[in-house]
């Protein structure tokens, strides 16, 4: 039986927060005093996430989506993504701030992963650095060259415009599509934390309007139509696409098919909310079962019900 929550709305997709560690701190993602990191013993189990994740295949679960925290520094990642791949999920993909990826590309093809997104917000290298809170571009530009030979593609690029710090690369960034087939994503910069400051998110937010003016400068933009979350273009002549996502400015709430699990967990049925349901204290498939359907009954109709998304830190419940 396929699972529709209160609203009439499939939900097909489940991301899941395999680590809360990160190898780097981004502006938006970490806070200035960042949480602790779970203990490794607080970290969901692989065989309850996985019998979690087979009981909603089940229910007609069809993608499933890898994050963190950077999910290559969850131990065994590459058996985590071979056993999700043997439950028979139709599209298997994973988030990666691209870092480590040079090591992984191949050995997760191999493993059954579909392909991969990764977050870069500049291209520039001290300005790459200052974001990312250490990284290095010349990784991001192995990782991407990597996920391609491997064959992870398509390729998607995740931007997050911020005024005043990276807003003036969007239209360089769109450039990217034209001679490359990667999927070029901008993302709406969305509130963090419990302790809501309006002051540090609201002012600093590129909405999807904006940062399509900026494009439009320098080239038509032709729409091809919306997937999932993302309304997508093309340049005139461009060999990738362009993707704007918008959960600020114009949410797509009516057609949210998707759950989230937490590093330590926890189904997070809407990002905007803090209702959460432990999946660790399940014990048995009927238990199991039981707080999945109950999770997809709770799921809120819209974001934005809290000013902010309800967590310490993003990568708890994964971006
Ligand atoms: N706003 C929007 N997206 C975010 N991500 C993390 N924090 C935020 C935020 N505050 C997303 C980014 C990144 C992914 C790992 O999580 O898209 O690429
Ligand atoms: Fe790490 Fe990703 Fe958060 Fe950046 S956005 S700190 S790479 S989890």
């Amino acid at each position: 039986m396929e699972l529709r929550d209160t609203f009439n709305r499939k939900i097909d997709y489940i991301r899941v927060s395999v680590t809360d560690r990160c190898n780097l701190r981004c502006m938006y993602c970490v806070p200035a005093s960042p949480p602790p990191c779970l203990k490794p013993s607080r970290i969901l189990k692989t065989e309850k996430l996985l019998q979690f994740l087979r009981i909603a295949r089940g229910h007609g679960l069809k993608k499933v989506r890898l994050t963190g925290g950077e999910p290559l520094l969850r131990k065994d990642i590459t058996g985590l993504v071979r056993a999700i791949r043997e439950i028979g999920v139709e599209d298997l993909s994973l988030t990666t701030n691209g870092q480590l990826l040079p090591l992984f590309a191949k050995r997760l093809k191999e493993a059954g992963l579909d392909r991969i997104n990764i977050s870069l917000d500049s291209m520039r290298p001290e300005r790459y650095r200052r974001i990312t809170g250490g990284g290095n571009l010349q990784n991001v530009y192995r990782a991407i060259e990597q996920a391609e030979g491997a064959g992870l593609t398509p390729v998607k690029i995740n931007m997050i415009p911020i005024r005043g710090v990276n807003d003036d690369e969007v239209a360089e960034f769109a450039a990217l599509s034209l001679k490359r087939r990667w999927h070029i994503r901008f993302i709406e910069l969305m509130p963090v934390g419990r302790e809501f400051d309006s002051s540090l998110f609201d002012g600093r937010r590129v909405t999807a309007d904006e940062a399509r003016a900026a494009i439009r400068t320098t080239g038509e933009l032709i729409p091809i139509g919306r997937s999932g979350s993302s309304a997508n273009y093309r340049l005139a002549g461009g060999a990738g696409t362009i993707g704007f996502i918008s959960p600020m400015s114009d949410h797509f709430c009516d057609s949210c098919n998707r759950l989230r699990i937490t590093a330590a967990g926890r189904i997070r049925p809407c990002l905007f909310s803090d209702y959460e349901a432990d999946i660790s204290a399940a014990s048995g498939e009927g238990d199991m079962e039981r707080l999945l359907l109950t999770s997809v009954l709770s799921k809120a109709k819209g974001s934005l019900l809290q000013k902010s998304i309800p967590c310490d830190a993003m990568s708890q419940v994964g971006g």
